[in-house]
């Protein structure tokens, strides 16, 4: 049964992106093997300085890993902080990264470029989130496209650790749909919270209608025909939350010409908001129980330190570490 692993850094509110990159093809996964999903609330420490903060959205994303359909009975659901041992595994593989490895991983390299004054965590954080993925002995771990080096890193390390101390670490695959990952914000760049273009998965209705509503579209009349309509924004953000048929219809009427973009983007927020509604109710119901959320992650902390145990152990033994 292969292990599946990943991770949703609660350093604001979980977005669509999130959700169709990482989120929703982990749920798939969910049944084809033993999965263990995180929040990395040690990885937001390198962003985020609010402890308040950390704590509501550590809570806000396990509520959404449960309100999306993480199934607790079966798949593994914890902090990442509720198990330290993925700390002290940290320094273990940070002794195989070579600097040149780290200068060159991309959220490192941004802050720098961006004229940011890096803190240690930051340039420290692949080797954490190698160490996430190790210390489970995940194989497949589902990303979307912008995580892709940080699990090549952790294949290095991984790969590197056992030929200086031998077999040891098992080596991980990413899983990346293509269709889903770069999911595109309101601005059409990647979606992401820093970039302040989502739209969240979960959010208030006048709030999001109005960020729908604002996507900025070129200035051809309704008229008009647009041979391009599939690179349309919103026929793109609609492909993946309207059934087929009503994504297509629209892309065939936008190509035509006859649809208005205010019309395809009034039918955007219609099957957004539908589409995320049974979802949105889960929330509601859990949001009301906050004990048996705090109680899955409890259990879900137990589990997952049982394997971390048994991992770092290896590692220790397989390093010298008495
Ligand atoms: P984070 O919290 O930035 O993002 C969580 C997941 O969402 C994916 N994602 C996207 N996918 C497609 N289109 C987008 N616009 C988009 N934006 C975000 C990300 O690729 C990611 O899969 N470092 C990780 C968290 C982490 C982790 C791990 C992941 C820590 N340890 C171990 C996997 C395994 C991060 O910051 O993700």
């Amino acid at each position: 049964m292969p292990r599946i692993l990943t991770g949703i850094k609660p350093t604001g509110i979980p977005h669509i992106g999130n959700y169709f990159g990482a989120i929703k093809p982990a749920l798939d996964l969910q049944h084809q093997g033993e999965a263990y999903y995180f929040i990395a609330d040690y990885h937001s420490m390198t962003s985020l300085f609010d402890p308040r903060q950390r704590l509501e959205f550590t809570l806000g994303v396990a509520l959404d890993w449960l309100a999306c359909g993480l199934d607790p009975a079966r798949t593994v659901l914890f902090r990442q902080s509720d198990v330290p041992e993925v700390t002290e595994l940290t320094w273990i593989i940070g002794t195989m990264a070579p600097m040149g490895l780290l200068e060159r991983a991309h959220a490192y390299k941004d802050a720098v470029a961006k004229g940011r004054t890096p803190n240690f965590g930051l340039f420290a954080y692949p080797v954490l989130m190698a160490a996430d993925i190790l210390l489970y002995n995940s194989n497949i771990v589902p990303v979307g496209r912008d995580q892709k080096q940080h699990v090549e890193i952790t294949r290095d390390l991984a790969i590197k650790f056992n030929l200086t101390y031998g077999e040891t670490f098992v080596v991980p695959e990413p899983r990346i749909r293509d269709e889903s990952a770069v999911i595109p914000g309101l601005d059409g760049q990647k979606m992401s919270k820093s970039y302040s273009n989502t739209i969240e998965l979960f959010g208030d209705e006048k709030t999001l209608r109005k960020k729908i509503m604002g996507i900025v579209m070129d200035s051809r009349t309704p008229a008009e025909p647009k041979p391009d309509a599939d690179q349309n924004l919103a026929i793109q953000l609609l492909k993946l939350v309207a059934p087929a048929e009503v994504a297509l219809d629209h892309e065939n009427r936008l190509r035509a010409g006859g649809l208005g973009y205010g019309d395809l983007k009034k039918t955007l927020f219609a099957q957004y908001w539908d589409h995320f509604a049974a979802a949105r109710a889960r929330r509601a119901e859990l949001t009301a129980n906050p004990d048996y959320v705090e109680k899955v992650l409890r259990d879900g902390a137990q589990r997952a330190r049982a394997t971390a145990g048994d991992v770092l152990a290896r590692a220790r033994k397989a390093c010298g570490l008495a």
